[in-house]
């Protein structure tokens, strides 16, 4: 797959006029997702080390910490890279730090794909979004940042908006599903960056000194130990099964996301709406699956 880098292209003026989503409109997505999960997991990583010596390693060079293993799965190392050396400056505090920029990263993943994933009259579907929108399960269920997810579908709009500040921000994300899918997820990512047997092992035994840090960040250590504590004949993770796993748990997580922001998980009307209007083919570019049973 070919992806055209064109950061200039605006989204919002883009689909606001109705056109039909473009591939590079897609792609310039896309490449805005990868980046914020490339920041996602070098906050991740960098916030849950005990130590300076391992981010300060990623800050000088991030090909030898993750062996040049996330770029082959479309992630970018240079903003893996950039969370390190932020990391490095400020590790007295870098949970709390890492804390907030995963938060914004995930927004901003969440508000990309939801952009996108409507078809060539996305207007109407971001109409009822707005009015459906509980913002008090986009923040606390979702550790989400519902201001910007408010803004990105009700600011400027003329139709009238439930919008609620924040009342509080949330440390963990409060829905076990998105919880354990997502630290799932930091599990394969983390573990695929090991080149050897031994180097998992290594990792394995780090994780000793983490765990702390990753439950302060949302992440559910058991399942990280499980992906990095195993026998040295275990194969390590393969380039394939890595990238579906990053497709397959993406959606998962989108889907979760989405039911709650709106309220839909016991809804069959607000499924059904999603079913209808949730167009597959356009989210094939975004790291998800081109699925047409997206809420059917
Ligand atoms: C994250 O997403 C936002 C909004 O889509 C974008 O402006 C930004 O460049 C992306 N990348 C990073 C590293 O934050
Ligand atoms: C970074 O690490 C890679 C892999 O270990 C190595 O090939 C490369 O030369 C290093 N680059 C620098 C600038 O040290
Ligand atoms: C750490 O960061 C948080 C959030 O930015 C802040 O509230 C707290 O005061 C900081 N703690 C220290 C010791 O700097
Ligand atoms: C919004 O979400 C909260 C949980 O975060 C829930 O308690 C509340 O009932 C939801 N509101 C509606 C209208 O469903
Ligand atoms: C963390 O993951 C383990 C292993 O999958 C699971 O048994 C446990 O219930 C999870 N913890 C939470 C709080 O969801
Ligand atoms: C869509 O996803 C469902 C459930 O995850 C799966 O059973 C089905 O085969 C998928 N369909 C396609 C076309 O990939």
């Amino acid at each position: 797959m070919k992806f055209i880098s064109v950061a200039t292209v605006c989204l919002v003026a883009g689909l606001a006029h109705g056109a039909a989503l473009s591939e590079k409109v897609l792609a310039s997505a896309h490449s805005q997702i990868m980046a914020n999960a490339s920041s996602i997991l070098g906050w991740q990583v960098a916030g849950s080390q005990q130590s300076l010596a391992p981010v300060d390693q990623g800050c000088q060079n991030i090909s030898s910490f993750g062996h040049g293993h996330w770029a082959a799965l479309g992630l970018k190392p240079a903003v893996i890279e950039e969370a390190f050396c932020i990391a490095t400056t400020r590790v007295s505090n870098s949970s709390a730090l890492s804390l907030s920029q995963i938060k914004l990263a995930a927004t901003n993943i969440f508000v990309a794909q939801l952009l996108h994933a409507f078809g060539d009259d996305p207007e109407l579907s971001y109409q009822w979004l707005c009015q459906k929108f509980n913002y008090t399960a986009i923040n606390d269920e979702l550790a989400l940042n519902s201001g910007l997810v408010g803004q990105a579908f009700c600011a400027n709009r003329p139709y009238a908006t439930a919008w609620v500040n924040p009342t509080h921000d949330v440390l963990v994300v409060a829905d076990y599903f998105i919880y354990n899918m997502a630290s799932a997820l930091f599990a394969t990512l983390y573990s695929f960056s090991a080149s050897t047997a031994t180097d998992r092992w290594v990792m394995c035994e780090q994780y000793f000194y983490m765990f702390q840090a990753q439950l302060q960040e949302g992440i559910n250590s058991t399942i990280v130990r499980n992906a990095l504590c195993l026998d040295h004949d275990e194969p390590l993770l393969t380039l394939d099964y890595s990238r579906n796993i990053m497709t397959d748990f993406s959606t998962d997580i989108f889907v979760r996301q989405l039911s709650l922001a709106v309220n839909a998980v016991d809804d069959e009307e607000k499924q059904a709406w999603l079913c209808e209007n949730i167009q597959h083919g356009d989210l094939g570019l975004l790291g998800m699956t081109v699925n047409n049973t997206m809420f059917c």
